[in-house]
């Protein structure tokens, strides 16, 4: 039986993807970038966000220059917005620190903010036609599968078994399409839920496959569900114009421009009134609850109960935070997260 790689390489030639937006480049800023995008987020999402950050900031220069608050306001919706953030000290550190150029091996590249083992081995594979193994979350469900290998694939231990394997499996040629081909066999074959074990072309000798345990692994993270948070979006509605809150720097969605949050004990009508004078110096006049919203990030749930408030009066900001009032068209253009984006046609009826 052809080996592991060479089956993989074969498979990629005839079925992977061969025309993303970041592939058939060697520009190392491009697929820096793709590949920041991707570490959280699927293909098909990242596509339009990737095509609308390079016409905007086509080299590492224009990102460097460029004000945070546009490269969050280009990111917004992509969601776990530390990477933007890591993405703009990056480009700085590139600029100022390395002449522009990328660091060409996977050890330099990995001292990078936001840059990590795997990303790193990606960037130094596609840029820099380098030897260096992946492991990205598709590619562990794939070892684990195929070599049976049991525990959380988080687990420092696993995690080494994992890594010496991705090293050992690495063919001697053609290591750009053996690094894609593992990536979009875990992406369209080896899916999470879902597998495709029929046009899998490593089914024969899959331990999990074999086994029938294909939905046993890998083993999923045991114990902690995620942390529940319940709180208000405080939807501040004045003539046309909605109150928006700079976030802070710390904790999520920061940077980014928000409804304020309240505390969901302040929801009766008098204890809300109180709350937006003291905060804002503004009357309420009249608030609706709205259904709670569910928003799952890694670690944590959010419960997010909206209310729609329309409120009087001067705005007198307290909060030490910066808050504005914006037209629809004016907060569509900010960095939003993208539940709050998705309520703002609320508060425009
Ligand atoms: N996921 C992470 N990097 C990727 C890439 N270069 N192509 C497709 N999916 C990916």
């Amino acid at each position: 039986m052809p080996s592991f790689a060479s089956r993989l390489i074969a498979w990629q030639r005839r079925q992977g993807r061969h025309h993303l937006p970041w592939q058939n480049t060697r520009d190392a800023y491009r697929i820096w970038l793709s590949e920041i995008m991707l570490q959280q987020t699927q293909v098909t999402t990242v596509i339009a966000y990737y095509e609308r950050f390079t016409q905007r900031f086509p080299t590492v220069q224009a990102l460097a220059a460029a004000p945070l608050s546009s490269v969050l306001e280009l990111w917004s919706g992509l969601g776990y917005y530390r990477r933007a953030h890591h993405l703009h000290t990056t480009a700085q550190s590139i600029v100022n620190d390395c002449g522009g150029a990328f660091p060409d091996t996977q050890e330099q590249l990995m001292t990078l903010p936001g840059i990590g083992r795997s990303t790193a081995a990606a960037i130094a594979v596609f840029a820099f036609d380098r030897r260096a193994a992946i492991l990205d979350g598709n590619v562990r469900r794939l070892l684990a599968r195929h070599y049976g290998i049991e525990g959380f694939t988080g687990l420092p231990a696993v995690e080494k078994t994992l890594w010496a394997l991705a090293e050992k499996l690495l063919p001697k040629q053609h290591l750009e399409t053996y690094t894609q081909a593992v990536m979009d066999l875990g992406a369209q074959i080896c899916t999470r839920s879902k597998p495709l074990c029929g046009q899998c072309p490593l089914r024969s000798d899959c331990v999990a496959y074999g086994q029938g345990r294909v939905h046993e692994l890998p083993t999923p993270r045991s114990g902690k569900a995620p942390m529940r948070r319940d709180f208000c979006l405080l939807i501040l509605r004045r003539n046309r114009h909605v109150l928006l809150e700079a976030r802070a720097d710390r904790g999520i969605w920061s940077g980014l421009w928000s409804f304020p949050e309240g505390e969901i004990r302040k929801k009766s009508h008098d204890a809300l009134a109180a709350l937006i004078r003291e905060r804002w110096g503004l009357t309420l006049t009249e608030a609706i609850v709205q259904p709670v919203m569910v928003h799952k990030l890694t670690h944590r749930t959010l419960h997010m109960t909206p209310i729609l408030a329309t409120v009087s009066g001067r705005l007198r900001n307290m909060t030490g935070r910066e808050a504005r009032f914006f037209l629809l068209p004016e907060a569509r253009q900010c960095a939003l997260p993208a539940p709050v984006r998705r309520l703002l046609p609320q508060a425009f009826p």
